[in-house]
């Protein structure tokens, strides 16, 4: 692979770009105007010269990276001798179909497509090309330069050579690869992040913990780094939002969207960039005091998680290692949900589903066969020698 070509050059675009820059690949970049790609580049050669006043690349190295890219408005040229080409455009279904009909049109036979989507279908966009067997997800993380992971998606009709192929590309990048093997909305991360999240919100929904108490618990009990309420602030709650519509059109009752985001949203309080979210970013980041953290019961949260984590593997979606990985490099989670469901217990997990089930009937508290299986087996988690994984 030696040439590749990113489609936006936005905020994840440009540092895409800029990974493959620095792993030798010369690297066009296109978007709608030129304006939009001299501030793509101006970002590259600030984060290349922050690399190397760190001390992380010789300047050489940074040299040699910004020199192999090139910016390009027009998408037709721009694909015309690549081996690869990464969409990195907005989150919008149609215009990705869109660029993805452009793309197979005017890219070589042997390119291989990829989307950064981190909630569309690739199937769908695999359809718009006579190519769905070169077509796949390869979702970065904000910021693709610092950020460890890259979920690898297959879309139905993706073949195990193009997964290869981008397994070792992702390697080659110095970033850690996962495969989610079916084209499931939220691949993995954003599927049992976004089931913490929703449950998160819903408690304080319901009035059963204050948002300081939810997220003291998961800061200084689970260890997580960010507050559920402070990560969905950094993250922009219209961001969150509109990801949790996609979730809630795929899943329905279980992923449902919060009310109480969208009338932040409504609002205009989108978190940190607007300085007014969930919490009040203009005093500072918001201080969540040690003492809360005993009031939130957090095993309900963990529960929610193993509970996905657990569709995940009944669905063939992805191995136990690989969403344990997922959600330590993806999320900064101190431990994966597997490995954490095996030290707490999956009877106890399934007992806390259960109590909640019963308490609200609410379809996304049902527990997945699976974890009925496992614990009728016997496979109640570390202690017993077996949960998720086998202990020696
Ligand atoms: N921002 C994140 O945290 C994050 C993380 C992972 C994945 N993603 C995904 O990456 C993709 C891009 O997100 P982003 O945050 O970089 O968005 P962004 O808005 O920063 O960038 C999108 C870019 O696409 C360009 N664009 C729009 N239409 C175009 C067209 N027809 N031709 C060429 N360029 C066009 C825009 O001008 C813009 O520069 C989305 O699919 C998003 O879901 C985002």
């Amino acid at each position: 692979m030696k040439k590749a070509t990113i489609i936006g050059a936005g905020a994840m675009g440009h540092g895409i770009g800029e990974l493959l820059a620095l792993a030798g690949i010369d690297v066009i970049l296109v978007d709608i105007d030129e304006e939009v790609l001299k501030k793509a580049v101006d970002n590259i050669q600030w984060s290349l010269g922050k690399f190397v006043e760190k001390k992380r690349i010789p300047e050489e190295d940074a040299k040699n990276a910004m020199a192999r890219i090139t910016t390009n408005v027009n998408l037709e040229e721009a694909v015309a001798d690549a081996d690869l080409v990464v969409e990195a455009v907005s989150e919008k279904l149609d215009l990705k179909k869109s660029i993805f009909k452009k793309m197979d049109a005017a890219a070589p036979g042997h390119a291989i497509l990829a989307s950064n989507t981190s909630s569309l279908s690739i199937t769908e966009m695999a359809n718009q090309t006579g190519r769905p067997e070169k077509v796949v997800g390869l979702h970065f993380f904000n910021p693709p330069v610092l950020m460890a992971l890259v979920e690898v998606v297959k879309g139905d009709g993706t073949s195990e050579e193009t997964v290869d192929a981008m397994l070792e590309l992702v390697k080659k990048l110095g970033k850690t690869p996962v495969v989610v093997r079916k084209d499931v909305r939220g691949f993995i991360v954003n599927r049992v992040l976004g089931a913490v999240m929703n449950e998160a919100f819903s408690v304080v929904e319901r009035g059963e913990a204050t948002m300081e108490e939810v997220d003291a618990a998961v800061k200084y009990k689970v260890g997580f780094p960010l507050g559920a309420f402070e990560l969905a602030d950094m993250i922009g709650l219209d961001v969150m939002y509109e990801v949790g519509k996609i979730m809630e059109d795929a899943y329905g009752d279980v992923a449902k969207a919060s009310p109480m985001l969208e009338k932040l949203v409504e609002e205009g309080n989108l978190g940190q960039k607007t300085g007014k979210g969930f919490y009040d970013w203009k005093v500072g980041r918001p201080r969540i005091p040690f003492r809360l953290a005993r009031k939130f019961d957090v095993q309900r949260l963990i529960a929610v998680a193993t509970n996905e984590t657990a569709r995940l593997i009944y669905d063939e979606v992805a191995e136990p290692e690989d969403i344990d990985i997922a959600m330590k490099l993806g999320t900064g989670w101190p431990q994966g949900p597997c490995e954490q469901a095996d030290k707490l217990g999956l009877d106890s997990l399934l007992s806390k589903l259960k109590e909640l089930h019963e308490k609200y009937g609410e379809e996304v508290y049902k527990p997945c066969p699976l974890l009925e299986d496992y614990v009728g087996k016997g496979w109640t988690g570390k202690s017993a020698g077996r949960g998720f994984y086998s202990y020696g």
